[in-house]
């Protein structure tokens, strides 16, 4: 263990030391036996039957405040205090790698956070002289996750074990575990242990029916993030063009107000829309401007390819049809079944647009790439045939309000330089 790692440890069991002192010497009267046994068990029963865990930031998001909230009505701060140190103790029958510091770390954060937070509730709730305590509560709240996580953050940054905290993460945290601390709090005071029990009981139906669909988004993101990652091993500028069309698609279907999960499933699904040009060969991908007849439809197979790679993975089931569909033209004129009109799905019309539109601003070997004006006039000559009209207006409107200046800025400049090289 580093020194300044022991130094931190040092310094925290002695304040922890010190609170001890402080609040059984000042703040242990009020105690009543049934209240602490019930809130201590309740809390060791929590958190060995699951720990809460956020898959996105690796934060554990335990119902400990929760708890302690009403233990903070109930109680003297010297006992919430205990509460909160002892009551949060793991079993980990699996995990047979005791580490004695860890542990002791644990229980003095705790504890520290747990006393300090019902210390200055209590001289909150005694100076405001509420008879509601939605505020002390709430600075409590605030009190124990600014300790517990200022905490665990330092000695993981001592230990040069970086962890990032995602503050938006733990302000839901807070907002969440506050409300729930008064509903626990209510429940008890109002109707006794059961009532509190069965609250605790529906409480963990909801947030484990939460945690799989935060899971599940989780692991949609991967899922696209890898495959763009086979993208670019194949083939860079596909890759590019993905990245490039899914910004595209996210901006229209801002501009459409698509529901935000819509939105969010066309945009994954756009970074990865040409997947199945990994099945394509090379030859014909780096030679893609200048194809024989045999090789472009070899070349057209991609959007059926892109969909027998992705159409077994179920939380993509929903989406697969955008891929099948993205080179399917408006007036039935596409690849590859030749779907037309509102038959072929939303997020495949929003898609061949704005894949159509990067192609015209990156441009070909063959074909330099358009400005602002030939693109907008290749989008009103192409309405109503490849693409949809009403989606290509939202388009041309979001060019004209120079929305992808940047895109076309890009290009310029790339286009000057060619230039100079041709002329040098
Ligand atoms: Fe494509
Ligand atoms: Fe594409």
């Amino acid at each position: 263990m580093k020194a300044r790692v022991k130094v931190f440890l040092f310094t925290e069991y002695l304040m922890c030391l010190l609170l001890a002192l402080y609040l059984g010497i000042n703040f242990s009267n009020n105690f009543n036996l049934e209240n602490f046994l019930f809130m201590i068990l309740i809390l060791f029963i929590i958190n060995n039957v699951s720990l809460f865990f956020n898959s996105i930031t690796n934060i554990v998001t335990s119902i400990v405040l929760p708890v302690l909230l009403p233990a903070m009505v109930l109680l003297d701060p010297f006992w919430v205090a205990i509460i909160a140190g002892i009551g949060t103790i793991e079993i980990k029958y699996r995990d047979n790698s005791f580490i004695w510091y860890k542990f002791v770390f644990n229980r003095t954060m705790l504890f520290l956070a747990g006393g300090l937070a019902a210390l200055v509730f209590n001289l909150c709730n005694n100076l405001m002289d509420l008879n509601f305590m939605f505020l002390p509560l709430l600075i409590a709240s605030l009190i124990y996750f600014f300790i517990n996580h200022f905490l665990l953050y330092t000695v993981l940054r001592f230990s040069e074990n970086e962890r990032s905290l995602y503050f938006i993460e733990i302000s839901k945290n807070l907002i969440s575990s506050y409300f729930l601390g008064l509903v626990l709090y209510y429940s008890y005071s109002f109707f006794g242990k059961v009532f509190f029990i069965l609250m605790i009981v529906l409480i963990y139906v909801i947030k484990d029916f939460l945690y799989s669909s935060l899971r599940q988004l989780n692991s949609y993101t991967q899922i696209v993030e890898s495959f763009l990652k086979v993208i670019d091993s194949k083939d860079n500028y596909t890759e590019g063009h993905c990245k490039r069309v899914s910004i595209y698609t996210h901006i229209l279907c801002q501009e459409m107000k698509l529901r935000k999960t819509l939105l969010e499933r066309i945009v994954n699904i756009a970074k990865i829309h040409d997947i199945g040009k990994i099945y394509v060969d090379d030859q014909i991908l780096k030679s893609s401007d200048n194809l024989s007849i045999e090789e472009y439809e070899k070349m057209k197979k991609h959007s059926v390819y892109g969909y027998e790679i992705l159409k077994d993975i179920d939380i993509m089931k929903e989406d697969v049809d955008i891929i099948l569909n993205h080179h399917e033209r408006y007036d039935g004129g596409g690849y590859p079944y030749g779907n037309s009109g509102d038959d072929i799905p939303l997020g495949a019309r929003v898609l061949s647009i704005c894949d159509a539109f990067d192609v015209m601003t990156t441009g070909r070997s063959y074909k330099p790439s358009m400005n602002k004006e030939e693109v907008i006039e290749e989008l009103r000559k192409c309405a109503g045939g490849q693409f949809d009209p009403d989606i290509t207006e939202v388009m041309i409107k979001l060019i004209n309000k120079d929305v992808f200046d940047d895109s076309f800025k890009e290009i310029e400049e790339n286009n000057n330089y060619q230039l100079s090289l041709n002329y040098s």
